[in-house]
Protein backbone atom coordinates (compact mmCIF):
# COMPACT_ATOMS: atom_id res chain seq x y z
CA UNK A 1 0.00 0.00 0.00
CA UNK A 2 1.32 3.30 -0.61
CA UNK A 3 1.86 6.07 2.45
CA UNK A 4 -0.11 8.92 1.85
CA UNK A 5 1.73 12.14 1.33
CA UNK A 6 1.07 16.07 1.56
CA UNK A 7 0.19 18.00 -1.61
CA UNK A 8 3.26 20.63 -0.73
CA UNK A 9 5.73 21.88 1.26
CA UNK A 10 3.54 24.60 2.28
CA UNK A 11 0.54 22.52 3.22
CA UNK A 12 2.99 20.50 5.55
CA UNK A 13 4.88 23.01 7.42
CA UNK A 14 1.24 24.37 7.77
CA UNK A 15 0.00 21.49 9.52
CA UNK A 16 3.39 21.25 11.56
CA UNK A 17 2.72 24.63 12.85
CA UNK A 18 -0.67 23.92 13.42
CA UNK A 19 0.09 21.23 15.89
CA UNK A 20 2.90 23.01 17.23
CA UNK A 21 0.54 25.91 18.11
CA UNK A 22 -2.12 24.93 20.60
CA UNK A 23 -3.79 25.59 23.80
CA UNK A 24 -0.31 25.69 25.15
CA UNK A 25 0.95 28.68 23.32
CA UNK A 26 -1.61 30.82 24.17
CA UNK A 27 -3.22 29.97 27.75
CA UNK A 28 0.03 28.23 29.01
CA UNK A 29 2.98 30.05 27.52
CA UNK A 30 2.22 33.87 28.97
CA UNK A 31 2.10 32.67 32.39
CA UNK A 32 4.71 30.22 32.53
CA UNK A 33 6.72 33.22 31.38
CA UNK A 34 5.65 35.35 34.34
CA UNK A 35 5.61 32.46 36.68
CA UNK A 36 9.44 32.07 36.06
CA UNK A 37 10.68 35.22 36.09
CA UNK A 38 9.28 37.09 33.30
CA UNK A 39 11.64 38.10 30.82
CA UNK A 40 14.30 36.17 32.98
CA UNK A 41 12.29 32.74 31.98
CA UNK A 42 13.47 33.50 27.82
CA UNK A 43 17.02 32.64 28.87
CA UNK A 44 15.87 29.20 29.58
CA UNK A 45 13.55 29.39 27.18
CA UNK A 46 15.40 29.73 23.84
CA UNK A 47 18.24 27.42 25.63
CA UNK A 48 15.43 24.84 25.70
CA UNK A 49 14.33 25.86 22.39
CA UNK A 50 17.83 26.10 20.66
CA UNK A 51 20.15 22.94 22.55
CA UNK A 52 16.60 20.48 22.47
CA UNK A 53 13.58 21.54 20.62
CA UNK A 54 15.46 22.17 16.91
CA UNK A 55 17.66 19.27 16.79
CA UNK A 56 14.95 16.69 18.44
CA UNK A 57 12.83 18.38 15.50
CA UNK A 58 15.29 17.56 13.08
CA UNK A 59 15.17 13.83 14.60
CA UNK A 60 12.28 13.54 14.55
CA UNK A 61 11.24 14.58 11.22
CA UNK A 62 14.46 12.88 9.43
CA UNK A 63 13.53 9.53 11.59
CA UNK A 64 9.78 10.03 10.27
CA UNK A 65 10.54 10.63 6.26
CA UNK A 66 13.41 8.05 6.18
CA UNK A 67 11.26 5.41 8.32
CA UNK A 68 7.85 6.26 6.84
CA UNK A 69 5.49 5.07 9.73
CA UNK A 70 3.92 6.29 12.53
CA UNK A 71 5.85 6.05 15.97
CA UNK A 72 5.57 2.45 16.71
CA UNK A 73 6.90 0.78 12.82
CA UNK A 74 9.73 4.05 13.21
CA UNK A 75 10.90 2.73 16.21
CA UNK A 76 10.63 -0.72 15.41
CA UNK A 77 12.40 -0.41 12.12
CA UNK A 78 15.38 0.69 14.21
CA UNK A 79 14.86 -1.93 16.26
CA UNK A 80 12.09 -4.66 17.08
CA UNK A 81 12.95 -4.67 20.71
CA UNK A 82 12.05 -0.71 20.33
CA UNK A 83 8.21 -0.77 18.90
CA UNK A 84 7.03 -0.13 22.90
CA UNK A 85 8.43 2.68 22.98
CA UNK A 86 6.11 4.14 19.70
CA UNK A 87 3.07 2.68 21.46
CA UNK A 88 4.03 4.17 24.81
CA UNK A 89 4.06 7.73 22.69
CA UNK A 90 1.21 7.00 21.33
CA UNK A 91 -0.59 6.47 24.39
CA UNK A 92 0.72 9.58 25.46
CA UNK A 93 -0.81 11.44 22.99
CA UNK A 94 -4.14 9.19 22.65
CA UNK A 95 -4.75 10.52 26.95
CA UNK A 96 -3.40 14.03 25.77
CA UNK A 97 -6.22 14.20 23.19
CA UNK A 98 -9.49 12.83 25.71
CA UNK A 99 -8.51 16.18 27.81
CA UNK A 100 -7.24 18.57 25.73
CA UNK A 101 -10.38 18.14 23.83
CA UNK A 102 -12.48 19.19 26.80
CA UNK A 103 -10.90 22.43 26.79
CA UNK A 104 -11.60 23.31 23.22
CA UNK A 105 -14.86 22.28 23.95
CA UNK A 106 -14.85 25.51 26.53
CA UNK A 107 -13.61 27.35 24.22
CA UNK A 108 -16.35 26.75 22.06
CA UNK A 109 -19.00 27.15 24.67
CA UNK A 110 -17.14 30.71 25.81
CA UNK A 111 -17.30 32.15 22.08
CA UNK A 112 -21.22 32.15 22.76
CA UNK A 113 -20.88 33.55 25.74
CA UNK A 114 -18.56 35.96 24.81
CA UNK A 115 -21.19 37.84 22.58
CA UNK A 116 -23.26 38.71 25.38
CA UNK A 117 -20.51 38.64 28.33
CA UNK A 118 -23.18 35.95 29.89
CA UNK A 119 -20.38 35.47 32.35
CA UNK A 120 -21.50 38.82 34.26
CA UNK A 121 -19.73 40.48 36.67
CA UNK A 122 -18.49 37.06 37.79
CA UNK A 123 -16.38 35.48 35.51
CA UNK A 124 -14.94 33.26 38.37
CA UNK A 125 -18.19 32.23 39.59
CA UNK A 126 -19.63 32.00 36.15
CA UNK A 127 -17.01 29.08 35.27
CA UNK A 128 -16.76 27.13 37.75
CA UNK A 129 -20.02 26.58 39.54
CA UNK A 130 -22.65 28.06 36.63
CA UNK A 131 -20.69 26.66 33.65
CA UNK A 132 -18.46 23.20 34.86
CA UNK A 133 -21.02 22.51 37.91
CA UNK A 134 -18.15 21.62 39.91
CA UNK A 135 -19.26 20.64 43.36
CA UNK A 136 -17.29 20.59 46.43
CA UNK A 137 -17.60 17.23 47.39
CA UNK A 138 -16.27 16.26 43.94
CA UNK A 139 -12.73 14.72 43.08
CA UNK A 140 -10.85 13.05 40.05
CA UNK A 141 -12.59 9.74 41.30
CA UNK A 142 -16.23 10.99 42.45
CA UNK A 143 -16.60 13.30 39.21
CA UNK A 144 -20.50 13.82 39.30
CA UNK A 145 -22.37 13.07 35.66
CA UNK A 146 -21.84 14.33 32.05
CA UNK A 147 -23.19 18.03 31.55
CA UNK A 148 -24.54 17.61 28.12
CA UNK A 149 -23.65 21.26 27.71
CA UNK A 150 -20.17 20.52 28.01
CA UNK A 151 -20.33 17.76 26.44
CA UNK A 152 -22.11 19.09 23.10
CA UNK A 153 -19.20 21.41 21.99
CA UNK A 154 -16.82 18.55 23.21
CA UNK A 155 -18.59 16.30 20.41
CA UNK A 156 -18.34 19.19 17.63
CA UNK A 157 -14.79 19.74 18.53
CA UNK A 158 -14.73 15.68 18.05
CA UNK A 159 -16.80 16.11 14.75
CA UNK A 160 -13.54 18.72 13.52
CA UNK A 161 -11.15 16.57 13.91
CA UNK A 162 -13.34 13.16 12.73
CA UNK A 163 -14.16 14.87 9.43
CA UNK A 164 -10.35 16.13 8.61
CA UNK A 165 -8.77 12.39 9.68
CA UNK A 166 -11.32 10.71 7.90
CA UNK A 167 -10.39 13.09 4.75
CA UNK A 168 -6.85 11.97 4.91
CA UNK A 169 -3.59 13.67 4.94
CA UNK A 170 -3.52 15.87 1.79
CA UNK A 171 -7.39 16.07 1.43
CA UNK A 172 -8.34 16.22 5.26
CA UNK A 173 -5.36 17.67 7.06
CA UNK A 174 -3.42 19.57 4.74
CA UNK A 175 -7.05 21.60 3.91
CA UNK A 176 -7.99 22.23 7.72
CA UNK A 177 -4.47 23.48 8.04
CA UNK A 178 -4.67 25.77 4.95
CA UNK A 179 -7.88 27.28 6.45
CA UNK A 180 -7.17 27.39 10.41
CA UNK A 181 -3.60 28.72 10.07
CA UNK A 182 -3.81 32.04 7.78
CA UNK A 183 -7.08 32.64 9.74
CA UNK A 184 -5.63 32.24 13.48
CA UNK A 185 -2.65 34.74 12.44
CA UNK A 186 -5.23 37.10 11.27
CA UNK A 187 -7.02 36.88 14.36
CA UNK A 188 -4.02 37.31 16.62
CA UNK A 189 -3.15 39.98 14.44
CA UNK A 190 -5.80 41.74 14.40
CA UNK A 191 -6.33 40.91 18.42
CA UNK A 192 -2.95 42.66 19.57
CA UNK A 193 -3.23 45.39 16.93
CA UNK A 194 -6.35 46.55 18.78
CA UNK A 195 -5.43 45.77 22.26
CA UNK A 196 -1.66 46.51 22.18
CA UNK A 197 -2.83 50.57 22.03
CA UNK A 198 -4.93 50.41 25.33
CA UNK A 199 -3.97 52.29 27.84
CA UNK A 200 -1.86 50.14 30.31
CA UNK A 201 -0.62 48.10 27.86
CA UNK A 202 2.71 48.77 27.93
CA UNK A 203 2.31 48.13 31.36
CA UNK A 204 1.87 44.40 30.71
CA UNK A 205 4.47 43.95 28.83
CA UNK A 206 6.66 45.37 31.14
CA UNK A 207 5.62 43.20 33.62
CA UNK A 208 6.39 40.13 31.38
CA UNK A 209 9.44 40.95 29.78
CA UNK A 210 11.13 42.43 32.76
CA UNK A 211 13.67 40.21 33.53
CA UNK A 212 13.53 38.87 37.35
CA UNK A 213 17.31 37.29 37.08
CA UNK A 214 17.37 35.76 40.93
CA UNK A 215 15.54 33.23 39.45
CA UNK A 216 18.11 31.89 36.76
CA UNK A 217 19.39 29.67 38.47
CA UNK A 218 16.21 27.69 39.54
CA UNK A 219 15.56 24.40 38.56
CA UNK A 220 11.93 24.88 38.64
CA UNK A 221 12.51 27.51 35.79
CA UNK A 222 14.50 25.24 33.91
CA UNK A 223 11.96 22.56 34.32
CA UNK A 224 9.29 24.41 33.25
CA UNK A 225 11.30 25.76 30.08
CA UNK A 226 12.15 22.36 28.97
CA UNK A 227 8.71 20.83 29.50
CA UNK A 228 7.08 23.81 27.57
CA UNK A 229 9.40 23.39 24.38
CA UNK A 230 8.65 19.55 24.64
CA UNK A 231 4.90 20.14 24.99
CA UNK A 232 4.65 23.34 22.66
CA UNK A 233 6.52 21.23 19.37
CA UNK A 234 5.01 18.30 19.72
CA UNK A 235 7.72 16.08 20.08
CA UNK A 236 8.08 13.10 21.98
CA UNK A 237 4.72 12.05 21.93
CA UNK A 238 4.36 10.49 17.94
CA UNK A 239 2.99 13.72 16.68
CA UNK A 240 5.70 14.77 13.89
CA UNK A 241 7.16 11.49 13.82
CA UNK A 242 3.63 10.76 12.30
CA UNK A 243 3.23 13.80 10.22
CA UNK A 244 6.91 14.20 8.66
CA UNK A 245 5.90 10.00 7.48
CA UNK A 246 3.86 11.66 4.92
CA UNK A 247 6.94 14.03 3.61
CA UNK A 248 8.18 13.00 -0.29
CA UNK A 249 11.36 11.75 -0.30
CA UNK A 250 14.34 14.06 -0.68
CA UNK A 251 11.78 16.55 1.10
CA UNK A 252 13.74 19.17 2.86
CA UNK A 253 14.20 18.47 6.76
CA UNK A 254 16.30 21.48 8.36
CA UNK A 255 15.01 24.17 6.90
CA UNK A 256 11.34 22.75 7.26
CA UNK A 257 12.11 21.85 11.07
CA UNK A 258 13.53 25.20 11.84
CA UNK A 259 10.85 26.93 10.41
CA UNK A 260 8.30 25.31 12.29
CA UNK A 261 10.08 25.70 15.75
CA UNK A 262 10.96 29.81 14.92
CA UNK A 263 7.40 30.36 13.87
CA UNK A 264 5.59 28.62 16.65
CA UNK A 265 7.85 30.28 19.70
CA UNK A 266 7.26 33.58 17.38
CA UNK A 267 3.61 32.97 17.98
CA UNK A 268 4.14 32.14 21.58
CA UNK A 269 5.66 35.75 22.20
CA UNK A 270 2.66 37.29 20.38
CA UNK A 271 0.75 35.36 22.30
CA UNK A 272 2.29 36.80 24.96
CA UNK A 273 2.05 40.11 24.25
CA UNK A 274 -1.48 39.85 23.16
CA UNK A 275 -2.16 38.55 26.67
CA UNK A 276 -0.22 41.03 28.70
CA UNK A 277 -1.15 43.78 26.91
CA UNK A 278 -5.08 42.97 27.62
CA UNK A 279 -3.65 42.39 31.24
CA UNK A 280 -2.14 45.75 31.83
CA UNK A 281 -5.27 47.43 30.25
CA UNK A 282 -7.34 45.85 32.86
CA UNK A 283 -4.77 46.82 35.85
CA UNK A 284 -5.02 50.26 34.52
CA UNK A 285 -8.88 50.67 34.35
CA UNK A 286 -8.92 48.87 38.06
CA UNK A 287 -6.02 51.29 39.15
CA UNK A 288 -4.35 47.94 40.85
CA UNK A 289 -0.81 46.75 39.98
CA UNK A 290 -0.72 44.03 37.07
CA UNK A 291 0.70 41.28 39.76
CA UNK A 292 -3.21 41.60 41.28
CA UNK A 293 -4.48 40.32 38.29
CA UNK A 294 -2.55 37.70 36.72
CA UNK A 295 -4.25 34.18 37.44
CA UNK A 296 -2.93 30.93 36.23
CA UNK A 297 -3.43 28.30 33.76
CA UNK A 298 -7.36 27.58 33.20
CA UNK A 299 -8.15 30.39 35.48
CA UNK A 300 -6.29 32.84 32.54
CA UNK A 301 -8.37 31.85 30.18
CA UNK A 302 -12.15 31.55 31.25
CA UNK A 303 -11.53 33.72 34.58
CA UNK A 304 -9.09 36.29 34.26
CA UNK A 305 -9.62 37.07 29.66
CA UNK A 306 -13.74 37.43 30.54
CA UNK A 307 -12.77 39.80 33.40
CA UNK A 308 -10.85 41.84 31.16
CA UNK A 309 -12.76 41.53 27.57
CA UNK A 310 -15.95 43.54 29.90
CA UNK A 311 -13.60 46.10 30.31
CA UNK A 312 -12.67 46.17 26.65
CA UNK A 313 -14.12 48.48 23.76
CA UNK A 314 -16.52 46.29 21.58
CA UNK A 315 -16.19 43.26 23.92
CA UNK A 316 -18.72 41.67 21.37
CA UNK A 317 -16.30 41.51 19.10
CA UNK A 318 -12.66 41.51 20.76
CA UNK A 319 -14.52 39.04 22.97
CA UNK A 320 -15.72 36.32 20.69
CA UNK A 321 -12.83 36.41 18.29
CA UNK A 322 -10.46 35.68 21.03
CA UNK A 323 -11.80 32.75 22.36
CA UNK A 324 -11.99 31.71 18.38
CA UNK A 325 -8.43 31.88 17.92
CA UNK A 326 -8.42 29.93 21.09
CA UNK A 327 -10.55 27.15 19.33
CA UNK A 328 -8.84 27.09 16.30
CA UNK A 329 -5.29 26.78 17.33
CA UNK A 330 -6.32 23.92 19.65
CA UNK A 331 -8.61 22.48 16.82
CA UNK A 332 -5.34 22.22 14.39
CA UNK A 333 -3.27 20.55 17.29
CA UNK A 334 -6.24 18.09 18.31
CA UNK A 335 -6.06 16.84 14.50
CA UNK A 336 -2.55 16.23 15.12
CA UNK A 337 -2.73 14.40 18.35
CA UNK A 338 -5.20 12.22 16.94
CA UNK A 339 -3.77 11.65 13.19
CA UNK A 340 -0.69 10.11 15.51
CA UNK A 341 -2.63 7.48 16.57
CA UNK A 342 -5.25 6.35 14.13
CA UNK A 343 -1.77 6.71 11.82
CA UNK A 344 -0.08 3.97 14.05
CA UNK A 345 -3.50 1.93 14.58
CA UNK A 346 -3.23 1.54 10.91
CA UNK A 347 0.28 0.73 10.15
CA UNK A 348 -0.28 -1.92 12.93
CA UNK A 349 -3.76 -3.75 11.81
CA UNK A 350 -4.30 -2.47 7.91
CA UNK A 351 -7.10 -1.28 8.89
CA UNK A 352 -8.29 1.57 6.00
CA UNK A 353 -7.99 4.84 6.95
CA UNK A 354 -11.77 5.64 7.56
CA UNK A 355 -12.37 2.91 9.46
CA UNK A 356 -9.52 3.54 11.88
CA UNK A 357 -10.62 7.36 11.92
CA UNK A 358 -14.17 6.02 13.05
CA UNK A 359 -12.75 3.44 15.80
CA UNK A 360 -10.42 6.57 16.83
CA UNK A 361 -12.67 9.21 17.64
CA UNK A 362 -15.53 6.79 18.48
CA UNK A 363 -13.99 5.44 21.36
CA UNK A 364 -11.84 8.45 22.09
CA UNK A 365 -14.76 10.73 22.59
CA UNK A 366 -16.63 8.46 24.36
CA UNK A 367 -13.36 8.31 26.92
CA UNK A 368 -13.20 12.03 26.30
CA UNK A 369 -17.19 12.18 28.46
CA UNK A 370 -15.15 11.70 32.15
CA UNK A 371 -14.53 14.94 31.61
CA UNK A 372 -17.21 16.96 30.61
CA UNK A 373 -18.69 15.93 34.09
CA UNK A 374 -18.85 18.12 37.19
CA UNK A 375 -15.60 17.44 38.36
CA UNK A 376 -13.86 16.83 35.07
CA UNK A 377 -11.75 19.92 35.73
CA UNK A 378 -9.98 18.16 38.67
CA UNK A 379 -8.96 14.63 36.19
CA UNK A 380 -7.93 16.84 33.91
CA UNK A 381 -5.54 18.92 35.91
CA UNK A 382 -4.26 15.59 37.81
CA UNK A 383 -3.67 13.72 34.26
CA UNK A 384 -2.41 16.83 32.56
CA UNK A 385 0.03 17.24 35.50
CA UNK A 386 1.65 13.39 34.95
CA UNK A 387 1.31 13.36 31.57
CA UNK A 388 3.37 16.28 31.04
CA UNK A 389 5.32 16.61 34.00
CA UNK A 390 6.40 12.57 34.04
CA UNK A 391 5.19 10.54 31.35
CA UNK A 392 6.29 13.18 28.52
CA UNK A 393 9.62 14.03 29.44
CA UNK A 394 10.69 10.24 30.56
CA UNK A 395 9.29 9.11 26.61
CA UNK A 396 11.56 12.16 25.51
CA UNK A 397 14.71 11.28 27.69
CA UNK A 398 14.31 7.49 26.92
CA UNK A 399 13.74 8.33 23.33
CA UNK A 400 17.45 10.18 23.67
CA UNK A 401 19.22 7.91 25.68
CA UNK A 402 18.19 5.16 22.98
CA UNK A 403 18.61 6.81 19.68
CA UNK A 404 21.93 8.75 20.79
CA UNK A 405 23.73 5.79 23.40
CA UNK A 406 21.99 2.48 23.13
CA UNK A 407 21.59 2.55 19.23
CA UNK A 408 23.78 5.37 18.36
CA UNK A 409 22.09 6.63 15.18
CA UNK A 410 22.42 10.22 15.77
CA UNK A 411 25.38 10.58 13.09
CA UNK A 412 23.29 8.55 10.30
CA UNK A 413 20.47 10.80 10.75
CA UNK A 414 22.51 13.84 10.71
CA UNK A 415 24.22 12.92 7.51
CA UNK A 416 20.66 12.03 6.07
CA UNK A 417 18.65 15.12 6.97
CA UNK A 418 22.11 17.29 5.72
CA UNK A 419 21.88 14.85 2.24
CA UNK A 420 18.40 16.39 1.68
CA UNK A 421 18.36 19.44 3.42
CA UNK A 422 19.27 23.29 1.69
CA UNK A 423 21.17 24.22 5.16
CA UNK A 424 23.17 21.92 6.89
CA UNK A 425 23.70 20.93 10.57
CA UNK A 426 27.27 20.37 11.98
CA UNK A 427 28.04 18.47 14.93
CA UNK A 428 25.97 20.72 17.59
CA UNK A 429 23.39 18.53 16.44
CA UNK A 430 25.02 15.61 18.31
CA UNK A 431 26.39 17.26 20.98
CA UNK A 432 22.96 18.45 22.05
CA UNK A 433 21.41 15.30 21.80
CA UNK A 434 23.62 13.49 22.98
CA UNK A 435 25.15 15.15 25.79
CA UNK A 436 22.96 18.75 27.03
CA UNK A 437 19.51 17.67 26.44
CA UNK A 438 19.81 14.46 28.30
CA UNK A 439 21.66 15.37 31.20
CA UNK A 440 19.19 18.42 31.60
CA UNK A 441 16.02 16.19 31.45
CA UNK A 442 17.93 13.89 33.38
CA UNK A 443 17.75 16.64 36.29
CA UNK A 444 14.70 18.06 35.78
CA UNK A 445 12.71 14.92 35.72
CA UNK A 446 14.23 12.92 39.07
CA UNK A 447 13.28 16.08 40.63
CA UNK A 448 10.12 16.08 38.89
CA UNK A 449 10.00 12.37 40.57
CA UNK A 450 11.10 13.14 44.15
CA UNK A 451 8.91 16.36 44.49
CA UNK A 452 5.59 14.22 43.30
CA UNK A 453 6.19 10.93 45.18
CA UNK A 454 6.86 13.41 48.66
CA UNK A 455 4.42 16.03 48.39
CA UNK A 456 1.80 14.44 45.64
CA UNK A 457 0.19 16.89 43.14
CA UNK A 458 -2.38 19.48 43.92
CA UNK A 459 -3.30 17.98 47.23
CA UNK A 460 -5.55 15.39 45.26
CA UNK A 461 -6.64 11.99 47.12
CA UNK A 462 -3.69 10.18 47.54
CA UNK A 463 -6.23 7.03 45.76
CA UNK A 464 -6.72 9.61 42.82
CA UNK A 465 -3.02 10.28 42.39
CA UNK A 466 -2.24 6.80 42.28
CA UNK A 467 -5.07 5.38 39.94
CA UNK A 468 -5.20 8.33 37.22
CA UNK A 469 -1.41 9.42 37.79
CA UNK A 470 1.20 6.77 38.74
CA UNK A 471 -0.86 3.75 38.02
CA UNK A 472 -1.90 5.53 34.76
CA UNK A 473 1.47 5.85 33.59
CA UNK A 474 2.72 2.82 34.63
CA UNK A 475 -0.36 1.01 32.17
CA UNK A 476 1.01 2.71 29.57
CA UNK A 477 4.59 1.67 29.80
CA UNK A 478 3.14 -2.20 30.49
CA UNK A 479 0.41 -2.27 27.57
CA UNK A 480 3.14 -0.81 25.03
CA UNK A 481 5.49 -3.40 26.27
CA UNK A 482 2.74 -5.87 25.86
CA UNK A 483 1.86 -4.90 22.53
CA UNK A 484 5.56 -5.12 21.65
CA UNK A 485 6.24 -8.54 22.82
CA UNK A 486 2.98 -10.16 22.30
CA UNK A 487 2.14 -9.18 18.73
CA UNK A 488 3.38 -9.35 15.01
CA UNK A 489 5.79 -6.05 14.81
CA UNK A 490 4.31 -3.50 13.24
CA UNK A 491 7.23 -3.81 10.74
CA UNK A 492 5.70 -6.97 9.29
CA UNK A 493 2.29 -5.94 9.06
CA UNK A 494 2.49 -3.29 6.66
CA UNK A 495 5.38 -2.02 4.36
CA UNK A 496 4.29 1.04 2.18
N1 LIG B 1 1.70 21.57 20.73
C1 LIG B 1 0.37 21.64 21.15
C2 LIG B 1 0.12 22.77 22.08
O1 LIG B 1 0.97 23.56 22.36
C3 LIG B 1 -0.04 20.32 21.73
O2 LIG B 1 -0.96 22.93 22.55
Amino acid sequence: MQREQWGSRVGFILAAVGSAIGLGNIWRFPYMAYENGGGAFFIPYLFAMLTAGIPFMIMEFTMGSRLRGAAPRVFGKINAKLEWLGWFQVFIAAVIAIYYVAVIGWAISYIGFAFKQSWGTDPNGFFFSEYLKLGGDNTPSSLGAIQSHIAGPMLLAWGITFAAIFGGVKGGIERASKIMMPLLFIMVLALIVRVGFLPGATDGLNFMFKPDFSRILDPTVWSAAYGQIFFTLSVGFAIMLAYSSYLPEKSDINNNAMMTVFINCGFSIMAGVMIFSILGYMAHQQGVPVTDVVESGVGLAFVTLPTAINLLPAPHILGPLFFFALTVAGLSSMISIIEAVTSAVIDKTKLSRKVAAILVCGIGAGLSMAFATNGGLLLLDLVDYFMNNVALLGSCLIELILIGWVVNKLPELRTHANSVSELSVGQWFDFCLKFISPVLLAIILGNNLLTTLKEGYGGYPQFDQNIFGWGLVAAMFIVAAIVNVASKPVTDVTEA
